[in-house]
């Protein structure tokens, strides 16, 4: 498997902000918008281009255009919800699918409730986005999901924000072949399977639900 971490300084700035428990639930819903675009920039890297027909004002040419049909972005619900605008406001045409999964407060293990997914995943690339990698069970549960769906590992990219060693682990563990792309590596989980440092909730800080 494949670990990006993603260090630019205009992203490591707004995760420094995201991660103080001063910053309100407004301006934490803009910075996961605006970090997740910015990562979007290093996850889409490999993306394939088409050539395309086009006339300038001048005269005809060929240029290079992403298919966008062929980009499926799946948010883990809740929190992943917060990262899709600033995706999709690079790539407009990409569908949306969605799998919903919490995890138990008192097992830690994933629950799923939810699932609906764009036709064709098996024919898509996959950006599966969470901000939070913590024990990694939604994620891996979610990329089980998604497989038992159609989707093939090669084609499965995991973005978070902010990923635990013990997350990278089990995420590794469950497939090799997926891509993770992180902003952060954080020191470990606390015993209740919070990211330290870590920015708390992610759901709840989206979302007002403290
Ligand atoms: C959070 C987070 C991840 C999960 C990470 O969601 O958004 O989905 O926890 O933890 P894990 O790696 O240990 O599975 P949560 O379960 O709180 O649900 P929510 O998004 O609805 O708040
Ligand atoms: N989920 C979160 O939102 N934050 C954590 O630190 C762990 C799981």
């Amino acid at each position: 498997m494949s670990l990006k971490i993603i260090d630019h300084p205009l992203i490591q700035h707004k995760l420094a902000i995201l991660r103080s428990k001063d910053t309100g639930a407004k301006d934490f819903r803009d910075l996961v918008e605006e970090i997740s675009m910015l990562m979007a920039y290093e996850s889409t890297r490999n993306i394939i281009l088409e050539e395309v027909e086009i006339e300038t004002p001048l005269e005809k040419t060929r240029a290079k255009a992403i298919l966008g049909k062929k980009l499926g972005i799946i948010p883990i619900l809740r929190a992943g919800l917060g990262m899709v605008n600033g995706i999709l406001r690079l790539i407009p045409a990409a569908k949306v699918g969605h799998i919903g999964v919490y995890r138990d407060h008192n097992t830690l293990k994933p629950v799923d409730y939810y699932s609906k997914f764009p036709e064709d995943l098996a024919e898509r690339d996959i950006l599966l986005l969470d901000p939070m990698l913590a024990t990694g069970g939604s994620a891996a549960a979610s990329v089980e999901f998604l497989k038992n769906n159609g989707a093939k590992s090669e084609n499965i990219k995991f973005m978070c924000l902010v990923a635990s060693p013990q997350g990278l682990k089990t995420l590794q563990g469950c497939d090799s072949e997926i891509e993770i792309y992180t902003a952060s590596v954080d020191r470990t989980l606390n015993e209740k399977g919070y990211i330290l440092p870590g920015l708390g909730d992610a759901g709840d800080r989206l979302f007002g639900t403290i």
